[in-house]
């Protein structure tokens, strides 16, 4: 029976996905959904079904992010009961910015985007791709399905997320994909080489400016190519980074930005 159920498995409408939310699959089963990229595809462009459609990917591929979360905000709340969102992660994170009670639709970028994302960047096979604030690693089941030649790290402060995130990866054979479980503002944190870092706004500005002056050290000796999401960090590079050269500039496709480093190094984008 389950041998039939995938020739008649159509990625068109959010029901298509509530059924497979719906549906027991087998571990092959869902290494097969991954590593089509219609899986990935969101029905329709707007952000709203944009995030519907990956929380329902996260529910299909067996994420336990809702029970994680609740024990985050529970711990938080013990602490600081009168806190908010604004509050909680730094309270119960050594004072970073984990956003703790953040909605779940919003601390995470749609998988159709990162895929749209993965498409611009012209990922050539063996390139390393790093995502610096990771929380459960979308990126690296992208990766993991579509991009089998490629690897991926992703850094991220809150351990439960990284365990979460790691388990899936591990289930569904990922051998090329990791999460680390890092604070990317330590003192001691040195960033390793990659061809791709990915910052969607985490943790604080003075971090991200910290994160940025990494790479661009790294940048002096590989060229990379630098992916923004979030206001922060964008206005970060616009403002003291004329060594990124903007590329692309997400609209429609969503609210990323591309860059690559500096003196045509990157011609081929
Ligand atoms: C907005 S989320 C982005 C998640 C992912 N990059 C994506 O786009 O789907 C930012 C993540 O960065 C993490 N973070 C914040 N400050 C950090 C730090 N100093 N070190 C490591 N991770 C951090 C947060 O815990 C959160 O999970």
């Amino acid at each position: 029976m389950q041998l039939e159920f995938f020739p008649r498995t159509r990625f068109s409408l959010l029901s298509d996905f509530h059924n497979l939310e719906a549906t027991h699959l087998s571990i092959d089963e869902k290494i097969r959904l991954i590593q089509n990229p219609d899986f990935f595809k969101s029905p329709k462009a707007n952000e709203v079904i944009k995030q519907q459609h990956a929380e329902m990917l996260d529910n299909i591929l067996g994420f336990r992010l809702r029970y994680i979360e609740e024990m985050l905000i529970a711990e938080a709340q013990g602490f600081d009961p009168d806190g908010s969102l604004e509050t909680w992660g730094p309270n119960i994170h050594n004072g970073i910015q984990t956003w703790v009670g953040l909605d779940l639709k919003t601390l995470q970028t749609p998988y159709s985007e990162i895929q749209r994302i993965l498409q611009l960047l012209k990922i050539r096979p063996y390139q390393h791709i790093i995502d610096l604030g990771a929380a459960y690693g979308r990126m690296g089941i992208i990766i993991g399905g579509l991009y089998i030649k490629n690897s991926f790290q992703g850094y991220e402060f809150v351990k439960s997320r990284v365990d979460e995130g790691n388990r899936v990866y591990q289930e569904l054979g990922l051998r090329k994909c990791e999460l680390v479980a890092q604070d990317l503002a330590a003192n001691s944190f040195i960033l390793p080489m990659a061809d791709v870092y990915f910052i969607y706004d985490f943790g604080q500005v003075e971090h991200i400016e910290r994160t940025l002056k990494q790479i661009e050290h790294n940048a002096t000796k590989r060229p990379v190519k630098v992916v923004a999401r979030g206001k922060y960090t964008k206005q970060i590079i616009g403002l003291a980074h004329p060594w990124l050269e903007l590329k692309y500039e997400g609209k429609l496709d969503g609210l990323f930005s591309l860059y690559v480093s500096g003196q045509g190094l990157m011609a081929h984008i």
